[in-house]
């Protein structure tokens, strides 16, 4: 069904609906109820946001290109009726995400409510270390879940986003990522994609987990820092094409929203086997890195907490809860 006309979004959703055949000026403005003063003014502010749209005399508006912007109409334009996302709050820059996140939960943001900005400029990851975050080359989002599950089931959606991210990549690139325990994606061996999972919750019911996910998307190389130069990759160099980082944004909240509810209808198991066969770390010999120790030994799979199973030269099994992994 066509989209009815009512202000410049709906109207910009009209005329990506058309197609690239122009639209009448005229019936535009029939259907809105206002002039066609109003529609060429609101055809001026698109244009002002990075649209291109062409006015083609006595056949009315064509919209010919787009902006590469992760507008809530951009995106809403790939999830096309996927119902997982209830809202998109899109920020031109700011701080992070995540606090902006944390304060909409609070403030009454349903589940599916997503924050994303074109740029951070004070991204941050795990372990507080800093999340480079430049503009307009990568998706850096905050997606607020609102689960009716108890605390300490929250981490498994770490993996869940893991996981719906490896898919929506490899649906959108055509690359395949691999998963590095607990929440790195790698392509080639370099880092692609964190994951920061935070947790609004009581004693014993979740009020909302706050998912923050950083994809490096269309950077070149010398689009890194110096010290990420050797260890951060990007979807770009990795599958030699541009990508449109809304189709990708779109596509990681269509696996979010599928496969969460499939967690909350069968379990971690499906979960697990999926992330195990995604992962870069099962099967292999790794270092655990911790604060006072480094446990050695092959990984040999993930628990229901998302815990980290090695087993040692003696045998033992050890199970890691927080570390950096090493080769
Ligand atoms: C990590 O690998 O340490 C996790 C990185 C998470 C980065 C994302 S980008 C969107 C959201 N906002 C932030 O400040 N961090 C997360």
């Amino acid at each position: 069904m066509e989209s009815k006309v009512k202000d410049k979004d709906s109207l910009l959703r009209r005329l990506m609906e058309a197609g690239g055949e122009p639209v009448s000026g005229q019936m535009l403005a029939d259907e809105a109820g206002v002039s066609r003063t109003a529609i060429w003014k609101w055809v001026r502010e698109l244009e002002e946001e990075g649209y291109t749209v062409r006015s083609v005399r006595k056949k009315g508006y064509v919209l010919e290109a787009m902006p590469d912007l992760l507008t809530p109409a951009l995106i809403r334009r790939h999830l096309k009726d996927d119902p997982f996302v209830s809202d998109i709050i899109h920020y031109e820059s700011v701080g992070s995400t995540m606090p902006i996140a944390h304060r909409e939960a609070q403030n009454g943001a349903s589940g599916g409510t997503v924050i994303v900005a074109e740029e951070q400029t004070e991204g941050r990851g795990r372990l507080a270390r800093p999340w480079s975050s430049t503009a307009g080359k990568g998706i850096w989002m905050s997606v607020i879940l609102k689960p009716d599950i108890p605390p300490h089931r929250a981490p498994q959606f770490t993996l869940i986003a893991a996981v719906s991210i490896c898919r929506a990549i490899r649906e959108t690139a055509g690359v395949e990522a691999r998963i590095k325990w607990p929440n790195d994606l790698l392509i080639g061996g370099r880092k692609v994609t964190g994951i920061l999972t935070e947790l609004q919750a009581d004693p014993d019911r979740v009020q909302a987990i706050i998912i923050g996910i950083g994809i490096n998307v269309n950077q070149e190389t010398e689009d890194f820092p110096e010290e990420l130069a050797d260890i951060a990759t990007s979807v770009r160099i990795q599958s030699g094409h541009r990508i449109d980082r809304a189709a990708l944004a779109a596509a990681v909240l269509r696996n979010i929203g599928f496969y969460s509810k499939i967690y909350l209808e069968e379990g971690f198991a499906p979960i697990k086997m999926l992330w195990e066969e995604n992962s870069d770390t099962i099967g292999r010999k790794v270092n655990a890195v911790m604060m006072r120790e480094t446990v050695t030994g092959t990984a040999i799979g993930i628990t229901e907490e998302g815990v980290l199973e090695i087993r040692t030269e003696d045998g033992a099994i050890r199970g890691i809860y927080s570390a950096d992994i090493e080769p």
